[in-house]
């Protein structure tokens, strides 16, 4: 096998790369999904053979699946390149409670350390009841993905990925229905974790059968694959605690019932010449302008826009940004009239009470800073709350001072997207507990996204740093991103693959 060479790629995500309205004349309207998943996977199309089984989203997707007879149909990846997609399920309440009560919050913000532990998780009757449902729609995904296997050349079957929190079932699922053939090849499995792993202490708050359910499941890959080392620790520290697996912290080799697993690191990252393209667009451009015009008029045309582009997520810490803000502006009245904040704000998961209550804090603390600093000439924070990725796009070229402060991040695109297309020498200020941070810490002003006062002494020395350090740094974030495309992480993963399957030492990574 040829590590270089196009690869048949079997791919399963909870969210697909597009879903589907039907449009009044009848015809089905794609739109784009969000987040880091997508964005990352959209850009492999035009490298490999793709066939990609997310699950349905809404009643466009129903009617987009059923009107293929539920079989995959060919889709158009942003940036150009084919692959078939297959929507899989049902929009119905197994999938409801499947997303808004174990995957999100639950998983979501356990992983995140989001929970304060003396108030929550609560694992009640209804919680039990929908691990049956998380159950339920990993089996979809799972007996699509073998479905999909026993369609393929039984010589050569495509390499099988799972992504992601929502399906941390599917390969022990996917094994079980493998073996109802022993006959054929076995594919080669592996599964990729976007978001951070805990250490077993936060996995301790599952019930213990769940936890050892997942971990039991994740080992039947053949590689499970980390954003970070230190995701990659817990892991190996979590299947130690909760099953007695033998694990190899130098190597992350894992032995469990007979089989081998290897656990690795593989840092996501930007599609760049898709992402650099997207940039220059009208659309984008026609959106910069606009942004360009919050970016304070002053006498010396030295006037600071601050950036962010997030979605509302307690996880990405915005209402503690609004704070240091804040703080900064009360304790720096030179800089009124001199700076102004932009944020562009999806606000994400808005069937979840958490997320619910969330997003209204974030706008009351919106409010309040400008209630407190604006004045008829200087509106210091300007909010867009809607999901108009063109219009993050458009922000991340206009930034002197990007904001990002997560209190947890897996990887953090934002922070490696911004960089990529900024065209202001910008200073990206980066939360230390980010993904991220490993590669791009030498280059940013690291914040500690708890610490509101140290935040905005961050946001002050990025605004006042001299303009050949910007230069600098900006131009080394950018290299380093160049340099770390997201086809390298693709390529690292095959790479892998390939010296698993010929017998190869593994790289150190
Ligand atoms: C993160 C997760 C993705 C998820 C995305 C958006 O990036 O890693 O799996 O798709 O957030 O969240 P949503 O709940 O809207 O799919």
């Amino acid at each position: 096998m040829d590590s270089d060479a196009r690869h048949k790629l079997l791919v399963a995500s909870n969210r697909g790369p597009v879903t589907f309205r039907v449009a009044d004349g009848g015809e089905f309207v794609a739109r784009r999904g969000g987040g880091g998943l997508v964005t990352a996977l959209g850009g492999l199309a035009r490298v490999h053979d793709v066939t990609w089984l997310s699950h349905v989203m809404g009643e466009g997707d129903e009617a987009m699946s059923d009107s293929v007879g539920g079989g995959s149909f060919e889709e158009h990846a942003r940036g150009g390149g084919g692959y078939q997609l297959r929507l899989v399920g049902r929009a119905d309440a197994t999938y409801e409670r499947h997303y808004l009560e174990i995957a999100n919050p639950l998983l979501w913000f356990l992983q995140h350390r989001l929970y304060g532990f003396g108030w929550d998780p609560t694992i009640d009757r209804a919680t039990h009841g929908a691990w049956g449902c998380y159950r339920g729609v990993n089996q979809r995904l799972a007996d699509a993905l073998a479905d999909e296997l026993a369609l393929a050349d039984p010589n050569d079957p495509p390499f099988v990925m799972v992504h992601d929190y929502h399906l941390f079932l599917v390969p022990g699922m996917l094994h079980e229905r493998l073996r109802e053939r022993p006959e054929q090849r076995q594919p080669f499995v592996q599964f990729f974790l976007h978001i951070p792993w805990p250490d077993p202490g936060a996995w301790r708050a599952l019930p213990r059968a769940w936890a050892r359910d997942v971990c039991e499941s994740l080992l039947a890959c053949d590689v499970i694959g980390f954003q970070t080392h230190r995701d990659a620790e817990n892991f190996l520290r979590t299947v130690h605690h909760f099953l007695g697996a033998s694990v190899e912290f130098r190597t992350g080799a894992v032995r469990y019932m007979g089989a081998l697993t290897r656990v690795r690191t593989y840092p996501i990252s930007v599609a760049v010449d898709e992402f650099e393209e997207h940039a220059a667009s009208a659309t984008v451009e026609r959106l910069r302008t606009r942004i360009a015009e919050m970016r304070p008029k002053t006498d010396d045309g030295d006037g600071k826009l601050i950036v962010r582009v997030d979605r509302t997520d307690p996880s990405k810490n915005i209402v503690r940004g609004f704070r240091a803000y804040s703080l900064l502006l009360e304790e720096h009245p030179e800089l009124h009239g001199k700076v102004s904040m932009f944020c562009q704000l999806d606000p994400s998961r808005q069937d979840i009470a958490a997320y619910i209550d969330y997003l209204a804090q974030v706008k009351a603390a919106a409010t309040a800073v400008n209630h407190r600093f604006a004045t008829s000439t200087w509106t210091p924070l300007h909010v867009n709350l809607d999901s108009n990725f063109q219009a993050g796009v458009a922000a991340y070229r206009e930034y002197d001072v990007l904001f990002v402060n997560p209190v947890a991040d897996g990887m953090n695109l934002v922070s490696k997207e911004g960089p990529l297309v900024n065209e202001r020498d910008g200073v990206v200020v980066l939360s230390d507990q980010a993904g991220s941070y490993n590669e791009l810490g030498p280059h940013v002003v690291s914040v500690n996204p708890f610490d509101v006062s140290q935040q905005a002494e961050a946001l002050l020395e990025a605004l006042r740093m001299p303009a050949p350090e910007r230069h600098e740094r900006a131009e080394a974030m950018r290299r380093q991103v160049v340099e770390h495309d997201v086809r390298d992480w693709m390529q690292a993963q095959l790479d892998d693959i390939h010296a698993l399957q010929s017998g190869a030492p593994l790289v150190v990574r």
